[in-house]
């Protein structure tokens, strides 16, 4: 099988290597540098239509309801509109406010999970527009959805979500871009700056994947920790949920991640010198902010992770481990991000020798309920 793999231990493995090349794919001919805009094929919204909008839902389940959330922050942030997060199964029973008016957007790498078409069919049902993320052409979510954002990572084999997730936040920056140049809220110039940052992503993801073997060294020191705890905050804290999911999903170590500011609400009273906290503290806002809960950890004895920009003394002067992310301003550190965490949660799961691709109790994919 080592071959199917592409020499790689684990598909996971060689899924983590292949985001470079799925970010790419899923970016490539659908840009519109001059215009500040970008092309969606099977969007089947204009611009009128994109006006009429006054709400977005996102919808989804597991991995991708992480995406979800990096999503509402990127259409809030640029675009002015108000986006509500839910979580399929919790969405389609509670009789929620949709009409007209409601733009949601399931997001579902298999484009087959049951939740999440229920949600969409009860959606279309009270008048909304659906618009699916998938990662699978033709699934069920794709045929019945008004419109779709195809991703292109290529058929994901492991259990544990990688290249999927990456692609869905890049089809998520892409959206923002084109609702936000349809509303004329985005000028040319802002829509230029994230076309621009996005094209950057690959070749970052090609400097954070050299962390690989550092993570490697790291995971050796943290095995015998029986929970983890998470924090980020703005956009990087889905980040550090999904880090969290990561860890459970393969190495069966609790783990639970936070908003870095909600620490002191809970999570705090764990802290001792058994717990290992992973601090997702790059450049950008927030960064003073999460640098000081960082601390807060520190003088509770926890076992710092942070996950800084490249260069970053401060950081490293306090820290037990200090992995470095290439510094890129920050509209799209998420991306970059993710990157030490699916390797973090790989190289943990593989040292505890759990079978990596096919964890215990999960599927790739739920159609049943
Ligand atoms: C399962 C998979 C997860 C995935 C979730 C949602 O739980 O193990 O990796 O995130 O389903 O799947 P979808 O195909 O809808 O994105």
């Amino acid at each position: 099988h080592m071959a199917e793999k592409g020499g790689y231990k684990h598909f996971m493995l060689k899924e983590i290597f292949e985001q470079p090349r799925a970010v790419r794919d899923t970016i490539a001919g659908r840009l519109r540098e001059e215009q500040g805009d970008v092309y969606l094929e099977d969007l089947s919204l204009d611009d009128a239509a994109l006006r009429g909008i006054n709400r977005i839902c996102i919808i989804a389940c597991g991995t991708s309801w992480h995406a979800a959330l990096v999503g509402k922050f990127l259409i809030e942030e640029h675009c002015r509109v108000p986006v509500e997060v839910d979580i399929a199964s919790e969405f389609r029973y509670r009789n929620p406010v949709v009409d007209e008016k409601t733009l949601v957007m399931l997001i579902s790498q298999s484009g087959e999970t049951a939740d999440t078409l229920a949600a969409m069919r009860e959606s279309k049902r009270r008048g909304g527009k659906c618009v699916a993320i998938c990662n699978v052409v033709d699934s069920s979510i794709a045929r019945e959805a008004d419109g779709v954002i195809y991703t292109h990572a290529g058929p994901e084999i492991g259990v544990a979500s990688t290249k999927a997730f990456v692609t869905q936040l890049i089809a998520l920056y892409l959206f923002t871009i084109r609702l936000g140049r349809s509303r004329e809220v985005m000028s040319l110039e802002q829509g230029r700056d994230l076309i621009a940052a996005v094209v950057r992503v690959p070749a970052l993801m090609e400097e954070a994947l050299k962390l690989n073997e550092q993570v490697e060294k790291v995971a050796r020191n943290y095995l015998q920790a029986r929970d983890f705890l998470y924090l980020g905050r703005g956009m990087n804290y889905p980040i550090a949920l999904e880090g969290a999911l990561k860890l459970k999903e393969i190495s069966y170590i609790h783990a639970e991640g936070y908003a870095a500011g909600e620490m002191k609400h809970g999570p705090i009273a764990l802290i001792d010198e058994h717990m290992p906290v992973v601090v997702l503290v790059p450049k950008g806002p927030n960064y003073d902010k999460v640098f000081s809960n960082m601390e807060e950890v520190i003088a509770r004895g926890g076992r710092v992770i942070a996950v800084c920009s490249e260069g970053d003394q401060e950081v490293k002067d306090k820290v037990e481990v200090a992995l470095e992310i290439p510094e890129d301003g920050c509209d799209v550190n998420p991306l970059i991000l993710s990157i030490p965490m699916q390797l973090l949660a790989y190289h943990v799961a593989v040292l505890k020798g759990t079978d990596v691709d096919q964890p215990r109790n999960l599927a790739k994919s739920v159609t049943v309920e």
